[in-house]
């Protein structure tokens, strides 16, 4: 599947690679900056700022792996993949957060199919998701993704069944985390610049 194009305002690139521990309190304003509606669509249910500051502090990033989208240096959105199983088959979470400003163009597709891939070459046999029934964007992404939807009392489960990892998958992430390390260097390198030359 090819990746849904996504642009900001000023033409850049949306920048998506992973998000490493230290950026954890990145990860926590943007989740913070988040209304009371995404947060109730996020984590299906009300969610305090202590709340999110808890599931920001007590994230384990050996089980954690999180995506972010960043539009003119700033992360604008998030995709997560949290370990539920350790025994085979290996199974995960995925949850999604986009500012409100930046939907619609793309962006949680890029991040839906950047964890998938990442999921499919560690070996994990398949992907969950939960939603409330009434969040059509969330849906219609998993949908794009084959994702099998059940809608069961108000909530919307997904299961993905992923594929064996192919050199191709692999390449693909490679290819990916390249061109996204390489954008960032060429964001930096202005910054640097003046430092380097004084
Ligand atoms: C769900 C969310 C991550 C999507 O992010 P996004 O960057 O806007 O997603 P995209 O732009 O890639 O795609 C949105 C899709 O929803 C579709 N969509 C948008 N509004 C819709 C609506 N009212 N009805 C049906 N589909 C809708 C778009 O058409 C698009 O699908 P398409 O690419 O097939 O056309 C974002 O809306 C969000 O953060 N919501 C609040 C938190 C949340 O709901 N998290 C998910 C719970 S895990």
């Amino acid at each position: 599947m090819q990746p849904t194009v996504a642009s900001s305002e000023n033409d850049e690139p949306v920048l998506v690679r992973r998000l490493w521990p230290q950026e954890r309190s990145l990860w926590e304003e943007h989740l913070l900056r988040l209304n009371r509606e995404d947060r109730r669509l996020r984590f299906t249910g009300t969610t305090s700022d202590a709340a999110i500051r808890q599931h920001c502090v007590a994230a384990d990033f050996l089980d954690t792996v999180l995506y972010g989208a960043f539009i003119d240096g700033a992360l604008r959105g998030v995709g997560e993949c949290c370990l539920l199983q350790r025994e085979w088959p290996r199974r995960a979470e995925l949850a999604f957060s986009v500012e409100s400003r930046w939907r619609g163009l793309g962006i949680g597709t890029l991040l839906f199919g950047r964890l998938v891939t990442f999921a499919r070459n560690r070996t994990l046999g398949r992907l969950d998701l939960v939603t409330v029934s009434g969040n059509r964007p969330m849906q219609a992404i998993a949908a794009r993704f084959g994702m099998h939807l059940n809608n069961d009392a108000g909530e919307v489960e997904g299961r993905l069944r992923l594929r064996w990892p192919s050199y191709s998958s692999v390449l693909e992430e490679a290819v990916a985390e390249g061109e996204a390390w390489w954008q960032q260097i060429r964001q930096d390198l202005p910054r640097c610049l003046p430092l380097a030359c004084a």
